[in-house]
């Protein structure tokens, strides 16, 4: 994607200068270096051939042209577990290179802080490819405070974002969430003709343009992300994702829970190992190196977002590797303590989990909702309140009236709390919303049952062998707790407009359902309705 200057009129001939000519790492003022590269950096011992830019001369006529450096690619930004003072920028190459830096600055201030990234890698199982990322973490950010960063390696030019930390205590800001988007680009040749062999579709990249024009303050990347798992060329799928949506990433943070496609055969030993080395997620206690970031939360403004991991606790077999009960107990016993923690915060309102697999659908022969959901997640989401569950893995949008409690039915079969659609008070139930319609192409919005029914996974054969997947038994079930779909139209997103309110009142959220109609992200509003509950209780 092209090169982004937004908010400033450097030119490369100043950046360049501002990130040096050697490179070197200087940590100074509040931001902490954290993993700041020793010696040559991190990944200096298996370089090579990066000492100019791509095509300079080697100024002999004899030797051998060094590799050119690779470029800065994918540049994204994602929080830290306080997204008021911490944010990593991440980029990736397929080769080695010396000294992944950032260098960092306030919102039209001046160049003079510099950070060097960690490195990390995998090896894709599939193709043998090396992918190196780099995590440059900042730390000690001020909250609500716009900055602009430069992310280079040596030899490379650098690439340009912003991003804005999040709001400390209430405050109004905006976030989106879409899930299950693939790639708008092709990826191997049936018969002479060039297809997509990701799921995705041209709206994989209408949806980006889509969220970008919102300029949410973060995004809820709810799950199949690019489908990498199907591809051909694993890689060169999840570099088409980077392209694709690096327009957005790097100027805000997008933030993702796995969906059962990022489970990969051979990387990993579960599977996971692509997307951990892509996104630098904070690790929870209780997390192992195989299970690092799968699970984790963080804090903006009074709104306590949740990232959950449900193929732990799915019954249906979707991914390369069967993965149900790979944390053992430990991502529930996280969640109870996060949900427990956040419920009992004076300073949080609002508790948002983002996840992919759902707990209700009305789509026919679909994936269906999964009772392991409704099992595992949701008595804890009854317990301590939980007020908005974003998911995808069904491809279309839904959403329930608010639930709370479940029928005592072979499938547990959700309460609704309240028959209102427009105003919902949030304290009697909790509302979920499938918006999956992030861009596959392979929608579900004409699949929905009329009057609603939902498909609930009740069971799953064994696999017969290592990479055949279990065959799922579904009972169908009335749905009480149907709040609204688009049966009409297959991409969209949804936006959220937090407003704090007045002490001794009441707190919002503004919800939008955006279809996305055309290139340059054309929006078309569907609905809108609010959530609310009490500030401060
Ligand atoms: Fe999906
Ligand atoms: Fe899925």
């Amino acid at each position: 994607m092209a090169d982004t200057t937004r908010g400033s009129d450097l030119t490369r001939r100043s950046l360049l200068t501002a990130l040096g000519a050697t490179g070197a790492v200087v940590a100074t003022g509040g931001i902490a270096s954290a993993g700041t590269p020793k010696g040559n950096g991190p990944t200096a011992a298996s370089s090579a051939g990066h000492a100019g830019a791509p095509g300079a001369s080697t100024g002999s006529t004899t030797a051998a042209p060094s590799a050119p450096v690779p470029p800065v690619a994918g540049l994204h930004v994602g929080f830290g577990e306080d997204a008021t003072s911490e944010a990593t920028v991440t980029w990736h190459t397929v080769s080695a290179v010396k000294n992944p830096r950032v260098l960092i600055a306030p919102d039209g201030g001046t160049f003079e802080r510099s950070v060097g990234a960690v490195a990390a890698s995998y090896t894709d199982g599939k193709s043998g490819t090396v992918v190196h990322a780099f995590h440059a973490r900042l730390r000690g950010l001020k909250p609500d405070t716009s900055y602009m960063y430069l992310a280079s390696h040596d030899g490379a030019k650098p690439e340009f974002g912003t991003f804005r930390t999040a709001p400390r205590g209430r405050a109004a800001f905006r976030f989106t969430s879409f899930g299950d988007q693939g790639t708008p680009t092709m990826g191997k040749q049936v018969n002479g003709t060039w297809v997509n062999d990701n799921l995705g579709s041209p709206a994989a990249g209408d949806t980006t343009a889509g969220v970008e024009s919102l300029e949410p303050l973060l995004h809820l990347f709810n799950g199949d992300l690019c489908y990498a798992n199907l591809a051909t060329d694993r890689v060169r799928t999840w570099s088409d994702f980077w392209n694709n949506n690096s327009r957005s990433a790097r100027h805000r943070a997008w933030q993702p829970s796995p969906g059962n496609h990022e489970n990969e055969l051979g990387n990993g030993p579960i599977g996971y190992q692509a997307y951990q080395t892509y996104f630098d997620l904070p690790r929870q206690q209780g997390q192992t190196d195989t299970t690092a970031g799968l699970w984790y939360a963080l804090t903006a403004g009074a709104v306590r977002f949740v990232f959950l991991a449900n193929d732990d606790v799915c019954i249906q077999d979707a991914g390369d590797y069967r993965v149900k009960g790979y944390s053992q107990g430990a991502q529930k016993a996280w969640l109870e303590k996060t949900l427990k923690a956040a419920r009992a915060d004076k300073d949080i309102d609002w508790i948002v989990v983002c996840m992919h697999q759902v707990a209700m659908s009305s789509a026919k022969g679909f994936n269906g909702a999964d009772l392991g959901i409704r099992q595992e997640w949701l008595p804890l989401f009854d317990t301590y309140g939980v007020d908005l569950v974003v998911a995808g893995h069904e491809h279309h949008y839904e959403r329930s009236l608010p639930v709370r409690g479940a029928q005592q039915n072979q499938t547990l079969t959700p309460i609704p709390a309240s028959t209102k659609t427009d105003v919902i008070d949030t304290t009697q139930g909790t509302v979920h919303m499938i918006i999956g319609g992030g861009g596959t192409s392979s929608p579900s919005n004409q699949l929905l049952y009329s009057p609603p029914k939902c498909d609930v996974i009740v069971s799953s054969t064994d696999r017969p062998d290592a990479t055949t997947k279990g065959v799922p038994t579904k009972v169908t079930e009335d749905a009480p707790w149907f709040g609204a779909s688009d049966a009409a139209h297959s991409y969209g997103f949804a936006s959220f407009d937090v407003d704090p309110g007045r002490p001794g009142g009441q707190t919002t959220i503004t919800v939008t359902y955006y279809e996305v109609t055309g290139p340059y992200g054309t929006l078309s509003p569907f609905e809108t309705f609010k959530l609310t509950r009490p500030r401060g209780r």
